[in-house]
Protein backbone atom coordinates (compact mmCIF):
# COMPACT_ATOMS: atom_id res chain seq x y z
CA UNK A 1 0.00 0.00 0.00
CA UNK A 2 1.00 3.27 -0.29
CA UNK A 3 0.24 5.07 3.03
CA UNK A 4 3.66 5.98 4.19
CA UNK A 5 3.99 8.43 0.91
CA UNK A 6 4.23 11.88 1.77
CA UNK A 7 0.86 13.82 0.86
CA UNK A 8 1.56 15.38 -2.75
CA UNK A 9 1.80 19.56 -2.66
CA UNK A 10 -1.26 21.58 -3.80
CA UNK A 11 -1.29 23.02 -7.37
CA UNK A 12 -0.56 26.34 -7.59
CA UNK A 13 -2.73 27.06 -10.10
CA UNK A 14 -6.42 25.57 -10.09
CA UNK A 15 -7.72 27.92 -13.30
CA UNK A 16 -6.97 25.84 -16.19
CA UNK A 17 -8.82 22.41 -14.74
CA UNK A 18 -12.68 23.11 -15.67
CA UNK A 19 -14.10 20.29 -13.38
CA UNK A 20 -16.71 17.79 -14.42
CA UNK A 21 -20.66 17.79 -12.29
CA UNK A 22 -18.90 20.96 -10.25
CA UNK A 23 -19.29 23.96 -8.95
CA UNK A 24 -16.36 25.51 -10.21
CA UNK A 25 -16.00 28.84 -8.99
CA UNK A 26 -16.72 27.47 -5.23
CA UNK A 27 -14.55 24.71 -5.68
CA UNK A 28 -11.36 26.22 -6.40
CA UNK A 29 -12.60 29.56 -3.75
CA UNK A 30 -12.59 26.45 -0.99
CA UNK A 31 -10.73 23.03 -2.88
CA UNK A 32 -11.16 19.40 -1.55
CA UNK A 33 -7.68 17.69 -3.16
CA UNK A 34 -7.31 13.90 -2.48
CA UNK A 35 -3.23 12.86 -3.10
CA UNK A 36 -3.32 9.37 -2.31
CA UNK A 37 -5.57 6.26 -1.04
CA UNK A 38 -5.22 3.10 0.85
CA UNK A 39 -7.79 0.50 1.90
CA UNK A 40 -10.69 2.13 2.89
CA UNK A 41 -9.28 5.74 2.58
CA UNK A 42 -8.16 8.65 1.22
CA UNK A 43 -5.35 11.40 2.15
CA UNK A 44 -6.31 15.28 1.21
CA UNK A 45 -3.23 16.91 -0.26
CA UNK A 46 -2.67 18.54 3.36
CA UNK A 47 -2.45 15.47 4.23
CA UNK A 48 -6.02 14.37 6.62
CA UNK A 49 -7.26 11.18 6.25
CA UNK A 50 -10.59 10.67 4.45
CA UNK A 51 -12.54 7.49 5.27
CA UNK A 52 -14.31 6.72 2.05
CA UNK A 53 -18.17 6.56 1.85
CA UNK A 54 -18.83 6.22 -1.90
CA UNK A 55 -15.88 4.06 -3.43
CA UNK A 56 -14.48 7.06 -5.23
CA UNK A 57 -17.32 7.66 -7.28
CA UNK A 58 -19.11 4.57 -6.80
CA UNK A 59 -15.98 2.26 -8.61
CA UNK A 60 -13.34 1.20 -6.08
CA UNK A 61 -15.50 -1.82 -4.44
CA UNK A 62 -12.11 -3.58 -3.64
CA UNK A 63 -11.14 -0.86 -1.96
CA UNK A 64 -7.89 1.50 -2.52
CA UNK A 65 -4.11 0.82 -3.14
CA UNK A 66 -4.89 -2.75 -4.57
CA UNK A 67 -1.43 -3.52 -5.49
CA UNK A 68 -2.68 -6.56 -7.75
CA UNK A 69 -4.53 -4.18 -10.05
CA UNK A 70 -1.03 -1.60 -10.61
CA UNK A 71 1.42 -4.19 -10.96
CA UNK A 72 -1.06 -6.23 -13.43
CA UNK A 73 -1.25 -2.61 -15.57
CA UNK A 74 2.25 -1.96 -15.09
CA UNK A 75 3.31 -5.50 -16.61
CA UNK A 76 1.02 -5.16 -19.51
CA UNK A 77 2.46 -1.90 -20.32
CA UNK A 78 5.38 -2.76 -20.56
CA UNK A 79 4.77 -6.12 -22.67
CA UNK A 80 2.08 -4.32 -24.79
CA UNK A 81 0.76 -0.85 -24.56
CA UNK A 82 -2.12 -0.98 -27.26
CA UNK A 83 -3.41 -2.93 -29.37
CA UNK A 84 -6.25 -2.26 -31.89
CA UNK A 85 -9.20 -4.73 -31.47
CA UNK A 86 -10.74 -3.63 -34.86
CA UNK A 87 -10.24 -6.45 -37.54
CA UNK A 88 -7.37 -7.54 -34.94
CA UNK A 89 -7.18 -8.43 -31.24
CA UNK A 90 -5.09 -9.43 -28.06
CA UNK A 91 -5.61 -12.49 -25.57
CA UNK A 92 -6.28 -10.81 -22.52
CA UNK A 93 -9.80 -9.16 -24.52
CA UNK A 94 -11.07 -12.69 -25.03
CA UNK A 95 -9.89 -13.60 -21.53
CA UNK A 96 -11.58 -10.51 -19.99
CA UNK A 97 -15.06 -11.24 -22.21
CA UNK A 98 -14.98 -14.78 -20.91
CA UNK A 99 -14.37 -14.41 -17.25
CA UNK A 100 -17.31 -11.72 -17.88
CA UNK A 101 -19.70 -13.94 -19.63
CA UNK A 102 -19.13 -16.67 -16.82
CA UNK A 103 -20.36 -13.85 -14.27
CA UNK A 104 -23.31 -12.86 -16.32
CA UNK A 105 -27.08 -13.80 -15.22
CA UNK A 106 -27.86 -16.60 -17.68
CA UNK A 107 -27.08 -15.86 -21.59
CA UNK A 108 -25.93 -12.86 -21.58
CA UNK A 109 -22.33 -13.96 -22.38
CA UNK A 110 -21.52 -11.28 -25.52
CA UNK A 111 -19.43 -9.04 -24.42
CA UNK A 112 -18.92 -5.33 -26.08
CA UNK A 113 -16.28 -3.08 -24.79
CA UNK A 114 -15.92 0.74 -24.07
CA UNK A 115 -14.40 3.27 -21.85
CA UNK A 116 -17.03 4.51 -19.94
CA UNK A 117 -20.70 3.72 -18.35
CA UNK A 118 -21.42 6.49 -20.50
CA UNK A 119 -20.31 4.83 -23.61
CA UNK A 120 -21.99 1.40 -22.72
CA UNK A 121 -25.20 3.29 -22.52
CA UNK A 122 -24.92 4.57 -26.15
CA UNK A 123 -23.22 1.39 -27.20
CA UNK A 124 -27.00 -0.67 -26.04
CA UNK A 125 -29.01 1.15 -27.26
CA UNK A 126 -27.27 1.54 -30.31
CA UNK A 127 -26.67 -2.46 -30.76
CA UNK A 128 -30.80 -2.58 -29.75
CA UNK A 129 -31.55 -0.13 -33.08
CA UNK A 130 -29.17 -2.68 -35.03
CA UNK A 131 -30.30 -5.81 -33.79
CA UNK A 132 -34.08 -4.68 -34.86
CA UNK A 133 -33.55 -3.95 -38.16
CA UNK A 134 -31.26 -6.87 -38.79
CA UNK A 135 -34.44 -8.84 -38.09
CA UNK A 136 -36.52 -6.52 -40.71
CA UNK A 137 -38.26 -3.95 -37.49
CA UNK A 138 -36.33 -0.98 -38.83
CA UNK A 139 -39.16 1.12 -37.86
CA UNK A 140 -38.34 -0.04 -34.02
CA UNK A 141 -36.53 3.20 -33.46
CA UNK A 142 -38.22 4.70 -30.09
CA UNK A 143 -36.37 3.92 -27.01
CA UNK A 144 -38.22 4.08 -23.24
CA UNK A 145 -36.22 5.99 -20.55
CA UNK A 146 -37.66 6.70 -16.88
CA UNK A 147 -37.67 10.09 -14.79
CA UNK A 148 -34.85 10.71 -12.66
CA UNK A 149 -33.05 8.06 -14.44
CA UNK A 150 -28.95 8.61 -15.03
CA UNK A 151 -27.38 6.97 -17.68
CA UNK A 152 -24.38 9.24 -18.19
CA UNK A 153 -23.68 12.23 -20.64
CA UNK A 154 -23.55 10.94 -24.19
CA UNK A 155 -26.46 12.22 -26.30
CA UNK A 156 -27.90 8.89 -26.20
CA UNK A 157 -27.88 8.45 -22.54
CA UNK A 158 -28.80 12.22 -22.04
CA UNK A 159 -32.02 11.20 -23.96
CA UNK A 160 -32.90 8.49 -22.36
CA UNK A 161 -32.33 9.64 -18.94
CA UNK A 162 -34.12 11.80 -16.52
CA UNK A 163 -32.66 14.01 -14.37
CA UNK A 164 -33.68 17.94 -15.53
CA UNK A 165 -30.36 19.27 -14.77
CA UNK A 166 -28.53 17.17 -17.05
CA UNK A 167 -31.02 17.60 -19.69
CA UNK A 168 -32.58 21.30 -19.95
CA UNK A 169 -29.94 23.18 -21.69
CA UNK A 170 -29.57 20.54 -24.64
CA UNK A 171 -33.67 19.98 -25.75
CA UNK A 172 -33.24 20.19 -29.55
CA UNK A 173 -30.00 17.74 -29.25
CA UNK A 174 -31.88 15.19 -27.52
CA UNK A 175 -32.73 11.68 -29.84
CA UNK A 176 -36.52 12.01 -30.77
CA UNK A 177 -39.48 9.35 -30.22
CA UNK A 178 -37.63 9.11 -26.60
CA UNK A 179 -41.12 9.15 -23.58
CA UNK A 180 -39.99 8.29 -20.11
CA UNK A 181 -41.70 5.84 -17.48
CA UNK A 182 -42.44 7.60 -14.28
CA UNK A 183 -39.75 7.14 -11.64
CA UNK A 184 -40.53 5.24 -8.62
CA UNK A 185 -39.55 7.26 -5.40
CA UNK A 186 -42.72 7.84 -3.41
CA UNK A 187 -42.11 9.19 0.10
CA UNK A 188 -45.49 9.55 1.01
CA UNK A 189 -45.90 5.80 0.57
CA UNK A 190 -42.63 4.19 0.90
CA UNK A 191 -41.10 6.50 3.26
CA UNK A 192 -38.05 4.71 5.89
CA UNK A 193 -38.88 1.19 3.78
CA UNK A 194 -36.05 -1.08 4.64
CA UNK A 195 -34.91 -2.30 1.16
CA UNK A 196 -37.28 -2.26 -1.43
CA UNK A 197 -40.26 -0.76 -0.95
CA UNK A 198 -43.34 -3.08 -1.17
CA UNK A 199 -45.50 -0.04 -2.55
CA UNK A 200 -45.46 0.59 -6.07
CA UNK A 201 -45.28 -2.53 -8.86
CA UNK A 202 -47.75 -1.02 -10.35
CA UNK A 203 -45.85 1.79 -11.52
CA UNK A 204 -44.49 -0.56 -13.83
CA UNK A 205 -47.80 -0.42 -15.95
CA UNK A 206 -47.27 2.99 -17.22
CA UNK A 207 -45.33 0.89 -19.88
CA UNK A 208 -48.38 -0.27 -21.04
CA UNK A 209 -49.73 3.17 -21.61
CA UNK A 210 -46.92 4.44 -23.22
CA UNK A 211 -46.65 1.45 -25.58
CA UNK A 212 -50.20 1.60 -26.64
CA UNK A 213 -49.67 5.38 -27.33
CA UNK A 214 -46.61 4.66 -29.57
CA UNK A 215 -47.24 1.35 -30.57
CA UNK A 216 -45.04 -1.48 -30.11
CA UNK A 217 -44.09 -1.94 -33.20
CA UNK A 218 -42.07 1.27 -32.65
CA UNK A 219 -40.06 0.30 -29.96
CA UNK A 220 -36.73 -0.46 -30.11
CA UNK A 221 -36.21 -1.03 -25.73
CA UNK A 222 -36.72 0.13 -22.67
CA UNK A 223 -33.39 1.46 -20.38
CA UNK A 224 -33.53 2.01 -16.59
CA UNK A 225 -31.33 1.16 -13.71
CA UNK A 226 -32.14 -1.41 -11.49
CA UNK A 227 -31.38 1.04 -8.62
CA UNK A 228 -31.17 4.64 -9.38
CA UNK A 229 -27.64 6.04 -8.12
CA UNK A 230 -27.37 9.47 -9.44
CA UNK A 231 -30.94 10.95 -8.96
CA UNK A 232 -30.42 9.96 -5.31
CA UNK A 233 -30.88 6.41 -4.66
CA UNK A 234 -34.25 5.29 -5.53
CA UNK A 235 -35.58 1.65 -5.67
CA UNK A 236 -37.75 -0.62 -7.03
CA UNK A 237 -41.07 -1.31 -5.63
CA UNK A 238 -41.08 -5.02 -4.76
CA UNK A 239 -42.19 -6.88 -8.35
CA UNK A 240 -41.65 -3.69 -10.30
CA UNK A 241 -38.69 -5.03 -12.16
CA UNK A 242 -40.27 -8.41 -12.76
CA UNK A 243 -43.26 -6.01 -14.43
CA UNK A 244 -41.31 -4.69 -16.30
CA UNK A 245 -39.39 -7.70 -18.24
CA UNK A 246 -43.41 -9.20 -18.68
CA UNK A 247 -44.81 -6.52 -20.37
CA UNK A 248 -41.35 -5.97 -22.63
CA UNK A 249 -41.37 -9.65 -23.41
CA UNK A 250 -45.29 -9.66 -24.66
CA UNK A 251 -44.18 -6.76 -26.85
CA UNK A 252 -40.91 -8.11 -28.27
CA UNK A 253 -39.47 -4.51 -26.96
CA UNK A 254 -35.87 -5.26 -25.36
CA UNK A 255 -35.14 -4.56 -21.43
CA UNK A 256 -31.80 -2.37 -21.44
CA UNK A 257 -30.31 -2.70 -17.66
CA UNK A 258 -28.11 -0.07 -16.90
CA UNK A 259 -25.83 -1.64 -14.06
CA UNK A 260 -22.90 0.91 -13.99
CA UNK A 261 -23.15 1.44 -10.01
CA UNK A 262 -25.37 -1.54 -9.42
CA UNK A 263 -22.53 -4.07 -11.05
CA UNK A 264 -20.00 -5.81 -9.61
CA UNK A 265 -20.94 -6.51 -6.09
CA UNK A 266 -23.06 -3.44 -4.87
CA UNK A 267 -26.38 -5.29 -4.33
CA UNK A 268 -24.51 -8.85 -2.88
CA UNK A 269 -24.61 -10.77 -6.06
CA UNK A 270 -22.54 -10.16 -9.20
CA UNK A 271 -25.13 -7.64 -10.59
CA UNK A 272 -28.61 -6.40 -9.68
CA UNK A 273 -30.39 -8.73 -12.10
CA UNK A 274 -29.27 -11.48 -10.13
CA UNK A 275 -29.96 -10.04 -6.86
CA UNK A 276 -33.51 -9.35 -7.95
CA UNK A 277 -33.52 -12.51 -10.01
CA UNK A 278 -34.85 -10.48 -13.85
CA UNK A 279 -32.95 -10.81 -16.60
CA UNK A 280 -32.43 -8.37 -19.23
CA UNK A 281 -31.76 -8.51 -22.65
CA UNK A 282 -28.60 -6.01 -22.54
CA UNK A 283 -27.06 -4.97 -19.15
CA UNK A 284 -24.39 -2.04 -19.03
CA UNK A 285 -21.40 -1.87 -17.39
CA UNK A 286 -18.70 0.18 -16.01
CA UNK A 287 -16.94 1.53 -12.78
CA UNK A 288 -16.60 -1.69 -10.78
CA UNK A 289 -15.09 -3.78 -13.75
CA UNK A 290 -11.67 -2.15 -13.05
CA UNK A 291 -11.92 -1.18 -9.94
CA UNK A 292 -12.10 2.21 -10.81
CA UNK A 293 -7.71 1.52 -11.93
CA UNK A 294 -8.34 2.64 -15.65
CA UNK A 295 -11.76 3.64 -17.60
CA UNK A 296 -13.59 0.12 -18.89
CA UNK A 297 -17.12 -0.28 -19.80
CA UNK A 298 -18.89 -3.60 -21.13
CA UNK A 299 -21.99 -4.12 -22.67
CA UNK A 300 -23.11 -7.78 -21.86
CA UNK A 301 -25.69 -8.57 -25.16
CA UNK A 302 -28.06 -11.65 -24.67
CA UNK A 303 -26.42 -14.80 -27.14
CA UNK A 304 -29.49 -14.00 -29.47
CA UNK A 305 -28.93 -10.24 -30.16
CA UNK A 306 -25.59 -10.95 -30.70
CA UNK A 307 -26.48 -14.34 -32.93
CA UNK A 308 -29.27 -12.34 -34.42
CA UNK A 309 -26.82 -9.51 -35.94
CA UNK A 310 -24.18 -12.01 -37.23
CA UNK A 311 -25.67 -12.21 -40.74
CA UNK A 312 -24.46 -11.39 -44.70
CA UNK A 313 -21.23 -12.11 -45.87
CA UNK A 314 -18.64 -13.65 -43.68
CA UNK A 315 -16.15 -10.94 -44.50
CA UNK A 316 -18.81 -7.84 -43.41
CA UNK A 317 -18.61 -6.02 -40.64
CA UNK A 318 -21.69 -6.66 -38.30
CA UNK A 319 -22.01 -3.45 -36.23
CA UNK A 320 -20.12 -0.37 -37.23
CA UNK A 321 -19.52 0.53 -33.82
CA UNK A 322 -16.87 0.07 -31.62
CA UNK A 323 -13.88 2.66 -29.52
CA UNK A 324 -10.18 2.74 -30.50
CA UNK A 325 -9.88 1.84 -26.67
CA UNK A 326 -12.07 -0.74 -26.77
CA UNK A 327 -10.54 -3.52 -24.42
CA UNK A 328 -7.47 -1.60 -24.08
CA UNK A 329 -4.47 -4.21 -23.10
CA UNK A 330 -4.16 -2.03 -20.02
CA UNK A 331 -7.66 -1.78 -18.66
CA UNK A 332 -8.24 -5.13 -19.93
CA UNK A 333 -5.36 -6.25 -17.27
CA UNK A 334 -7.14 -4.02 -14.46
CA UNK A 335 -9.96 -6.13 -15.13
CA UNK A 336 -8.90 -9.37 -14.71
CA UNK A 337 -6.72 -8.42 -12.00
CA UNK A 338 -9.84 -6.98 -10.39
CA UNK A 339 -12.16 -9.96 -10.83
CA UNK A 340 -9.33 -12.21 -9.27
CA UNK A 341 -9.53 -9.79 -6.33
CA UNK A 342 -13.30 -9.96 -6.06
CA UNK A 343 -13.22 -13.88 -6.58
CA UNK A 344 -10.60 -14.75 -3.68
CA UNK A 345 -12.24 -12.14 -1.41
CA UNK A 346 -15.88 -13.00 -2.01
CA UNK A 347 -16.72 -9.56 -2.67
CA UNK A 348 -19.19 -9.87 -5.14
CA UNK A 349 -21.46 -11.11 -2.32
CA UNK A 350 -20.04 -9.67 0.81
CA UNK A 351 -22.58 -6.78 0.60
CA UNK A 352 -25.28 -9.17 0.90
CA UNK A 353 -23.39 -10.56 4.65
CA UNK A 354 -23.29 -6.97 5.10
CA UNK A 355 -26.49 -5.64 4.08
CA UNK A 356 -28.58 -6.22 7.71
CA UNK A 357 -26.10 -4.45 9.88
CA UNK A 358 -25.40 -1.67 7.13
CA UNK A 359 -29.63 -1.34 7.08
CA UNK A 360 -29.74 -1.08 10.30
CA UNK A 361 -26.49 1.68 11.11
CA UNK A 362 -28.20 3.91 7.90
CA UNK A 363 -32.09 3.22 9.50
CA UNK A 364 -30.33 4.45 12.87
CA UNK A 365 -30.58 8.14 11.14
CA UNK A 366 -34.14 7.99 11.14
CA UNK A 367 -35.21 10.77 13.63
CA UNK A 368 -32.36 12.93 12.94
CA UNK A 369 -33.29 16.78 12.38
CA UNK A 370 -34.72 16.99 8.55
CA UNK A 371 -34.32 13.64 7.83
CA UNK A 372 -37.61 12.40 5.56
CA UNK A 373 -36.56 9.09 4.27
CA UNK A 374 -34.05 7.13 4.62
CA UNK A 375 -33.36 4.06 1.82
CA UNK A 376 -31.07 1.15 1.35
CA UNK A 377 -29.92 -1.82 -0.44
CA UNK A 378 -26.64 -4.10 -0.86
CA UNK A 379 -23.90 -1.76 0.51
CA UNK A 380 -26.06 0.95 -0.55
CA UNK A 381 -27.72 4.60 1.73
CA UNK A 382 -29.30 7.17 1.48
CA UNK A 383 -30.63 9.74 3.73
CA UNK A 384 -33.42 12.66 2.17
CA UNK A 385 -33.52 15.77 4.12
CA UNK A 386 -35.94 18.35 3.79
CA UNK A 387 -34.84 21.08 1.88
CA UNK A 388 -34.15 24.37 2.84
CA UNK A 389 -37.87 26.79 1.65
CA UNK A 390 -36.25 27.89 -2.09
CA UNK A 391 -33.04 26.33 -1.76
CA UNK A 392 -33.23 23.16 -2.95
CA UNK A 393 -30.09 20.70 -2.00
CA UNK A 394 -28.13 23.86 0.02
CA UNK A 395 -28.82 22.11 3.25
CA UNK A 396 -27.03 18.38 1.63
CA UNK A 397 -24.44 20.23 0.24
CA UNK A 398 -23.36 21.56 3.56
CA UNK A 399 -23.71 17.78 5.16
CA UNK A 400 -21.58 16.94 2.84
CA UNK A 401 -19.18 19.72 3.29
CA UNK A 402 -19.33 19.01 7.29
CA UNK A 403 -18.76 15.25 6.64
CA UNK A 404 -15.69 15.64 4.61
CA UNK A 405 -13.90 18.28 7.09
CA UNK A 406 -14.87 15.83 9.64
CA UNK A 407 -12.80 13.18 7.85
CA UNK A 408 -15.63 11.58 5.80
CA UNK A 409 -16.26 11.81 2.23
CA UNK A 410 -19.98 10.90 1.09
CA UNK A 411 -22.09 11.87 -2.21
CA UNK A 412 -24.61 14.75 -2.23
CA UNK A 413 -27.41 15.15 -4.95
CA UNK A 414 -30.25 17.09 -4.99
CA UNK A 415 -31.52 16.84 -0.66
CA UNK A 416 -30.12 13.21 -0.51
CA UNK A 417 -27.05 12.49 0.82
CA UNK A 418 -25.98 8.64 -0.81
CA UNK A 419 -23.47 6.11 0.45
CA UNK A 420 -21.52 3.26 -1.54
CA UNK A 421 -18.91 2.02 0.28
CA UNK A 422 -16.02 0.14 -0.67
CA UNK A 423 -17.17 -3.72 -0.33
CA UNK A 424 -14.23 -4.30 1.93
CA UNK A 425 -15.64 -1.94 4.85
CA UNK A 426 -15.52 -3.21 8.24
CA UNK A 427 -18.06 -2.40 10.97
CA UNK A 428 -15.92 0.41 12.72
CA UNK A 429 -15.75 1.84 9.44
CA UNK A 430 -19.42 1.71 9.20
CA UNK A 431 -20.30 3.63 12.83
CA UNK A 432 -17.74 6.09 11.92
CA UNK A 433 -19.47 6.59 8.32
CA UNK A 434 -23.00 6.74 10.05
CA UNK A 435 -21.80 8.68 13.48
CA UNK A 436 -19.80 11.32 11.25
CA UNK A 437 -22.82 11.76 8.92
CA UNK A 438 -25.45 11.95 11.79
CA UNK A 439 -23.52 14.53 13.65
CA UNK A 440 -23.19 16.77 10.61
CA UNK A 441 -27.16 16.08 9.50
CA UNK A 442 -27.73 17.52 13.60
CA UNK A 443 -24.95 20.34 13.33
CA UNK A 444 -26.79 21.64 9.88
CA UNK A 445 -29.86 24.16 10.61
C1 LIG B 1 -26.35 4.18 -14.03
C2 LIG B 1 -25.26 4.95 -14.68
N1 LIG B 1 -25.13 4.91 -16.01
C3 LIG B 1 -24.15 5.56 -16.65
C4 LIG B 1 -23.24 6.31 -15.96
C5 LIG B 1 -22.18 7.05 -16.69
O1 LIG B 1 -20.94 6.51 -16.47
P1 LIG B 1 -19.61 7.33 -16.84
O2 LIG B 1 -19.55 8.49 -15.91
O3 LIG B 1 -18.52 6.32 -16.65
O4 LIG B 1 -19.75 7.73 -18.27
C6 LIG B 1 -23.32 6.37 -14.56
C7 LIG B 1 -22.36 7.16 -13.79
O5 LIG B 1 -22.51 7.41 -12.63
C8 LIG B 1 -24.37 5.68 -13.91
O6 LIG B 1 -24.51 5.74 -12.58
Amino acid sequence: MNAELTPAPSPADLDAFWMPFTANRQFKANPRLLARAAGMHYWTADGREVLDGVSGLWCVNAGHGRREIAAAVARQLETMEYAPTFQMGHPLAFEVASRLAALAPPALDRVFFTNSGSESVDTALKIALAYHRARGNGQRIRFIGREKGYHGVGFGGMSVGGMVNNRKVFPASMLPGVDHLPHTLDIEHNAFSRGLPAWGAHLADALERLIALHDAATIAAVIVEPISGSAGVILPPVGYLRRLREICDRHDILLIFDEVITGFGRVGKAFAAQAFDVVPDLMTTAKGLTNGALPMGAVFSHRKIYDGLMQGPENAIELFHGYTYSAHPAACAAALATLDIYAKEGLLTRAATLAPAWEDAVHSLRGAPHVIDVRNYGLIGAVELEPRPGKPGARAFEVFLKCFERGVMVRQTGDVVAMSPPLIIEPAHMQRLIETLGGAIRDTP
